[in-house]
């Protein structure tokens, strides 16, 4: 029945003039590309061959169709980064998770609603290392006829933050796994596609965004970078931050952004200094003593009538350990909380969860440059498992031996998650996740562990938003930290820093049918097994469950 009304709906709507629905169709062919940034000449995958990729916009409340197909010898899936997926988990994207991969040669449509949400996501491919390459932005509208809740800007900007390798990246991860150590960092940082102007290798000259005096712009930023947050500044220019993961906040003005891969933010840039040309940059962010690529990408906002020869007005970025500058963005976040774009944050919980995220090390006896040793990473002492068959399907056919339920809601080893780690690191391995009722309410708090190092993991929960209601340093109290969240107006994300040496608590709603991948936005965590993901069962009630796969859904 459903899945007739859908298809009722998808015929309604290819005469959008008649009724008030609209269709946004795509074709994403995957396809290997000659690339000569940065002084290396390698072949990359893309999308349609640009890198980033194309941007796809829609309006809330449209039916976005994409047909992925797949010319390159590599397996692929592509992930709607943010889109809430209502009922339509086939759509998400996660390979093994909600589907099996785009095998070579095959194609695969992604057809879902974009119910409730307006602002800037990102797209990218979700399977080992190939987001490096393939990703791009996502632009909701809002609405016909709505506006935004803040001054309309005279024009939008879209800013695609990325990390570039020399090498091919699946080779560079392929070859950390067999030594069991880190991989090597990337070889610059990159502004919509570009190294920019200060880079030693400069032929591309940079990313350029032209300005006329007084107008008012609109900067989508996106951090696409594999394994970094980075800070993002504009030489002389405030930013008035009104949006992150496409929800509205209370705006702000600030200096610096700071972005983790997988999070969106809009600002507003008024062209408001004498006319000249001013330095943008992305350089990085980490508060730990772990390597990282301190090449800071650059790019040039350009006042019209301005001089060739004028020099750029330059700015230095804040130091990669700056944790003070990050927190100033990160404080200042709260949800626009209007009428018209309320906080729903659950005001109780039916699952409390403690989750300690972190890294861990287990035996390896052919990782002769560790030792015999790899560095792993876990939740809950869990070391994540990929399946072969994607749970989804296993879930939903009931499928046995793909996934056991009893992914552990508390820490199994308690510890001093911030202080000496324990002797024992070693982690448990499983293909494990959380059972949630239809529509319970759930608070999570995740703790950084330090094991090897503290660090700040920048958390990415599939299918859901959620409040970051609280965060602290140290390990996370019940008792007192609890007394002092923000259950009136948190920032709304899909994407959340656990801090370095400390912790943060989010709350959301299970009110989405389906298996949701939550894990690490920094690629290497992921591969180490910093995932996992939550059951949510279908509800009762006739728009509440889970609706069937689609015909063409790959097989493993
Ligand atoms: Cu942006 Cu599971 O990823």
């Amino acid at each position: 029945m459903d899945s007739f009304i859908r298809l009722l709906l998808l015929v309604v709507c290819l005469f959008p003039a008649l009724v008030h629905c609209n269709l946004r169709r795509y074709n994403f062919d995957v396809v290997m590309k000659k690339s000569t940034k940065l002084c290396s000449s390698k072949s990359i995958v893309t999308v349609n061959g640009r890198f980033p990729g194309r941007t796809l916009y829609a309006r809330e409340g449209d039916t976005v169709i994409v047909k992925v197909t797949n010319h390159v010898k590599y397996n692929v899936s592509i992930h709607w980064h943010g889109i809430r997926q209502l009922r339509t988990g086939w759509a998400d994207g996660p390979a093994y998770i909600t589907q099996c991969p785009i095998q070579t040669g095959q194609s695969y449509v992604y057809n879902f609603t974009i119910t409730g949400q307006r602002g800037t996501l990102l797209w990218h491919a979700h399977i080992n290392w190939l987001r490096s390459t393939v990703h791009g932005a996502i632009v909701i509208l809002p609405k016909r006829g709505v506006p935004y809740p803040f001054p309309k800007p005279d024009k939008e900007v879209v800013v695609v933050l990325g990390e570039w390798w020399k090498s091919d990246t699946e080779a560079v991860i392929n070859q950390a796994l067999k030594s069991g150590l880190a991989p090597n960092v990337s070889d610059s940082h990159t502004i919509n596609g570009h190294p920019g102007p200060l880079s030693s290798c400069s032929s591309s000259g940079g990313f350029t965004l032209p300005v006329e005096s007084s107008k008012t712009y609109m900067l989508r930023i996106i951090n696409a970078a594999l394994n970094e947050e980075l800070f993002f500044k504009i030489a002389g220019h405030k930013l008035t931050v009104v949006e992150v993961d496409a929800t509205y906040v209370k705006p702000f003005k600030i200096d610096t952004v700071v972005i983790a891969p997988g999070q969106t933010t809009n600002v507003l840039v008024s062209a408001d200094q004498s006319s000249g040309k001013y330095l943008v940059t992305a350089s990085p962010f980490m508060d730990s003593p772990i390597a990282v690529d301190n090449v800071t990408a650059t790019a040039t906002l350009h006042y019209s009538g301005t001089l060739a020869s004028t020099p750029t007005t330059i700015t230095k970025p804040p130091p990669q350990n700056a944790t003070a500058v990050a927190n100033n963005f990160i404080d200042s976040l709260r949800s626009l909380n209007s009428k018209t774009y309320p906080a729903r944050v659950p005001q109780t919980v039916d699952h409390n969860l403690l989750f300690a995220v972190g890294l861990g090390v287990n035996p390896c006896p052919s990782c002769k440059a560790g030792n015999g040793t790899r560095v792993v990473a876990s939740m809950n002492n869990v070391t994540f498992v990929m399946p072969t068959t994607a749970l989804l399907q296993a879930h939903f056919f009931n499928i046995s031996g793909v996934f056991s339920t009893d992914f552990p809601g508390n820490p199994p080893n308690v510890f001093n998650y911030t202080g000496t780690p324990p002797a024992n690191l070693q982690t448990n391995s499983g293909t494990k996740v959380y059972r949630l009722a239809y529509n319970s309410t759930v608070q999570l708090v995740m703790q950084d562990t330090g094991i090897i190092a503290s660090e700040n993991h920048p958390i990415h929960l599939h299918g859901f938003n959620f409040f970051a209601v609280g965060k602290g340093l140290g390990n996370f109290n019940p008792k007192t930290d609890q007394k002092k969240f923000n259950l009136v107006d948190p920032v709304e994300r899909n994407t959340i820093g656990v801090p370095s040496g400390g912790w943060v608590a989010i709350r959301f709603r299970a009110d989405n049918p389906g298996v949701w991948f939550m894990h690490c936005h920094l690629e290497i965590h992921t591969t180490w097994g910093l995932k996992m993901a939550f059951l949510v069962d279908n509800g009762k009630g006739p728009n509440q469950s889970l609706l069937p796969p689609p015909s063409d859904l790959p097989k493993c």
